[in-house]
């Protein structure tokens, strides 16, 4: 638990990927703070785990669990719609979900795996929540990027002719998360604080899917790593701080501003073309 304490009995906070890591622990403060919070969970087994205890530990009644599968177009608009029912405000959309997978995998619509789920769907989801967003006051998005990012091919996203490796893939998806966050502020416009943020090594089930060399090494280096309640400060704090509410199109590590190297805007723009086009979303 965070051992700080913001006020946020007022808020409707949005957490995907709240099963597990580091989202079930930013999700487990925002409930400690008295927000209201909706965990946006793919695997039921493990979302509906996950909420009992955060109810039982935060003596919150005010947590929620609604199916997301972000590599699911549908899924992410039958969300869009429960979430939202009745004109019910979203404050805070934490988009902390994200998948790694060693070998090519694609979606039923054709997608590469880690890029659907880790940047399509996060784009599509945040586009289809902007106007609720801009509505709902004072209203922040915070995306889950990382250190490890970098070679996105414009013309090759889905690893077609490119050979696919799970850190390819997971790198181009993290430069993705940065680069639309950068280009979701431009378009949002000043009335939300859009922010990135790496939340170090954490010891994660997302190291599971390592195999081979890597798994190997990873068993002894995820002994040093943060735990996922040191990893949710940051994006915690994002969330939540009042004294960060002012941040716009900002990357933090550390809870401190960092440089991000993929601002160019250019390429932002190229970017999100591409990914309105596959997802027939925009804000
Ligand atoms: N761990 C690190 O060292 C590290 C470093 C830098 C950045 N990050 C970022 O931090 C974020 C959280 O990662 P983590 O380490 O906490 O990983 P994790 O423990 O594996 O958690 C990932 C979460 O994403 C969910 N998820 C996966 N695929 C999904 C889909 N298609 N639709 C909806 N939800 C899906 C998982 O749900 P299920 O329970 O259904 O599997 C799980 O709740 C990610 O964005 C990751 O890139 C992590």
């Amino acid at each position: 638990m965070c051992d700080v304490k913001f006020d946020l009995v007022d808020r409707r906070c949005v957490v995907t990927g709240a099963s597990s890591g580091i989202g079930k622990e930013i999700a487990r403060n925002l409930a400690y703070f008295g927000a209201t919070v909706v965990l946006a969970c793919r695997s039921r087994e493990r979302g509906s785990a996950a909420l009992q205890e955060l109810a039982e530990d935060s003596g919150n009644d005010r947590l929620s669990l609604l199916p997301l599968d972000l590599a699911d177009p549908e899924s992410i608009r039958g969300f869009v719609m429960q979430v939202t029912v009745g004109g019910k405000p979203v404050h805070v959309l934490v988009n902390n979900a994200a998948t790694y997978v060693e070998s090519r995998r694609t979606t039923d619509a054709g997608r590469e795996l880690t890029w659907a789920t880790n940047a399509l769907g996060p784009f599509a989801l945040t586009n289809l929540l902007s106007e609720t967003l801009a509505d709902s006051g004072d209203a922040r998005v915070v995306n889950l990027a990382s250190k490890l990012a970098g070679g996105l091919a414009l013309d090759d996203l889905d690893f077609e002719t490119r050979r696919y490796s799970g850190v390819a893939a997971y790198k181009q998806s993290k430069q993705a998360n940065r680069m639309l966050s950068w280009g979701l502020q431009r378009r949002i416009g000043d009335a939300v604080s859009v922010t990135a943020c790496h939340p170090g090594g954490v010891n994660t089930r997302i190291y599971d899917n390592l195999s081979g060399l890597a798994a190997a090494g990873m068993k002894l280096a995820r002994l040093f790593m943060k735990t996922p309640s040191e990893g949710a400060r940051t994006p915690t704090r994002l969330a939540a701080d009042p004294e960060l509410g002012k941040l716009r199109a900002e990357f933090w590590i550390d809870e401190a501003p960092a440089k991000c190297r993929f601002r160019e805007p250019a390429a932002i723009d190229a970017l999100w073309a591409k990914c309105v086009e596959l997802t027939q979303t925009d804000v």
